[in-house]
């Protein structure tokens, strides 16, 4: 078993680093308190290829690993976990999808823009009436001869207003159940698709989740991703690369959050003596730094399970179930080691707290992440 990270996962992550406290920490207070979405720093990351870091270069891509990409979500949400959710959905989400299940035509038209970063992309599966029950799609595509006409909403979409490109999940055929259901490449810009207003968030406030509305969006046949009644599966193997990138952003929330209280017990005197030097607080210190390591080992493992291609649909939802609880516990402790300082927004934990709460939401709740450990075990 080899624990060493290679010259180019220490660059990588050196590279990450960098843009986190260089490019992410300036405003990230500002942008959160006004729900501003992060586009100079995402165009940034386009630039420098962090948002096609998985796709080959031939489609435009940096043809990294997926032990890379968790470096980079771990460095990147430390400190903005608002632009790290951008670089998690268009990587794992929408660009994966794209290459390894799209066809060579919507490589070129819709993979390669992406992968360099020059649009960016959104994955629309979530209903209001669908959310942890993904088969019940309302929205509906119904073939028409030489089109599929597109109705239904969508809700909670990232990167709803910010996207160029939407893979967006459809019932073509409601008597087949999951088996009729197909999913689409749809533009922004096409009649009949309205972005809803933005959502006022508890975290993650700098990324823009809007609904989406499609009223009798005409989609062209080429735009169907995979053979018919494929959809299901799509968003399915694409979640399970998804949920990667939300553990690493669970756990760069909690190692954010743990670094700054490390720091601050060390700095911070109370009866005589830094509060470091405080058993209660060491053993805290001492819970986060645990939790932490096991996070980024089961987050590493799933993404070498994946990068030696074997199957890892068990290792990610282990990983995104723990890491994002880790992430709730620490950020908590954190606030607590800051004590009323920790409050107000300047030190950064209460955000990162409130940050945290997604990661046990979206990309499937804890609960689904153990249905499907649970299914996988019980195989
Ligand atoms: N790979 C391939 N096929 C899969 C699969 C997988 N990982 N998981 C399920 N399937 C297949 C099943 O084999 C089955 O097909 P067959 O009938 O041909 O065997 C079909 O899909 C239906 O599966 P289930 O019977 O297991 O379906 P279910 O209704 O019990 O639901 C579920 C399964 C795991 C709960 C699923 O609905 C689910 O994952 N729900 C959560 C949805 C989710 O994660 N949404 C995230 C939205 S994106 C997002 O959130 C992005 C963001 O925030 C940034
Ligand atoms: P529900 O499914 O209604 O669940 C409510 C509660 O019931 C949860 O605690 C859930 O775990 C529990 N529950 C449901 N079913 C079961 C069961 N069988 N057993 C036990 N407990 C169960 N979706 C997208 O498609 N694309 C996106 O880009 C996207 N981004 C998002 C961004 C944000 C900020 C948010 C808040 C959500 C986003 N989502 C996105 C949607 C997200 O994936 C869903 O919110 C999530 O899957 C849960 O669905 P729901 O909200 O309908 O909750």
């Amino acid at each position: 078993m080899q624990f060493e990270l290679t010259e180019e996962h220490l660059m990588i992550q050196k590279a990450a680093r960098d843009f986190a406290q260089n490019e992410l920490k300036p405003g990230v207070i500002e942008r959160d308190e006004h729900q501003k979405f992060p586009a100079e720093q995402v165009k940034k990351l386009g630039e420098l290829g962090f948002l096609g870091m998985m796709v080959d270069p031939k489609y435009g891509g940096s043809g990294l690993d997926a032990m890379s990409y968790v470096l980079v979500m771990e460095e990147l949400s430390k400190v903005d976990a608002s632009a790290s959710v951008v670089v998690s959905v268009n990587n794992s989400l929408v660009c994966y999808g794209l290459e390894q299940y799209g066809s060579e035509e919507q490589k070129q038209k819709y993979l390669v823009p992406l992968a360099k970063g020059e649009v960016i992309g959104a994955f629309c599966l979530s209903e209001p009436e669908a959310g942890s029950d993904a088969t019940s799609q309302r929205t509906t595509a119904i073939d028409m001869g030489d089109h599929y006409l597109l109705n239904g909403t969508k809700n909670w979409i990232t990167n709803g207003n910010s996207a160029s490109i939407y893979l967006v999940i459809a019932q073509t055929d409601i008597a087949k159940g999951h088996k009729g259901i197909n999913a689409f490449i749809i533009e922004k810009g096409m009649p009949g698709f309205t972005v809803g207003p933005k959502e006022n968030k508890l975290g993650i406030r700098g990324s823009d989740t809007h609904s989406l509305m499609f009223t009798d969006v005409k989609v062209p046949k080429a735009n169907r991703i995979g053979e018919d009644g494929f959809g299901f599966k799509f968003a399915m193997k694409t979640l399970e690369g998804g949920r990667i990138g939300i553990a690493s952003q669970a756990l760069g929330i909690a190692s954010g959050a743990y670094e700054l209280a490390l720091q601050y017990a060390k700095d911070r005197k109370a009866f005589g003596k830094p509060i470091a030097d405080h058993q209660a607080i060491q053993f805290k210190l001492a819970d986060m730094a645990t939790q932490i390591e096991a996070a980024r080992l089961l987050c590493l493992k799933a993404a070498w399970l994946k990068d030696q291609h074997l199957p890892y649909a068990q290792a990610s939802s282990m990983a995104k179930l723990f890491a994002s609880e880790v992430a709730m516990k620490t950020t908590v402790e954190a606030v607590q080691v800051h004590g009323g300082y920790g409050y107000v927004k300047e030190y950064h934990v209460e955000r990162l707290m409130r940050d945290a709460k997604i990661t046990q939401i979206y990309e499937g709740t804890s609960e689904i992440q153990r249905i499907v450990i649970a299914r996988e075990v019980l195989k």
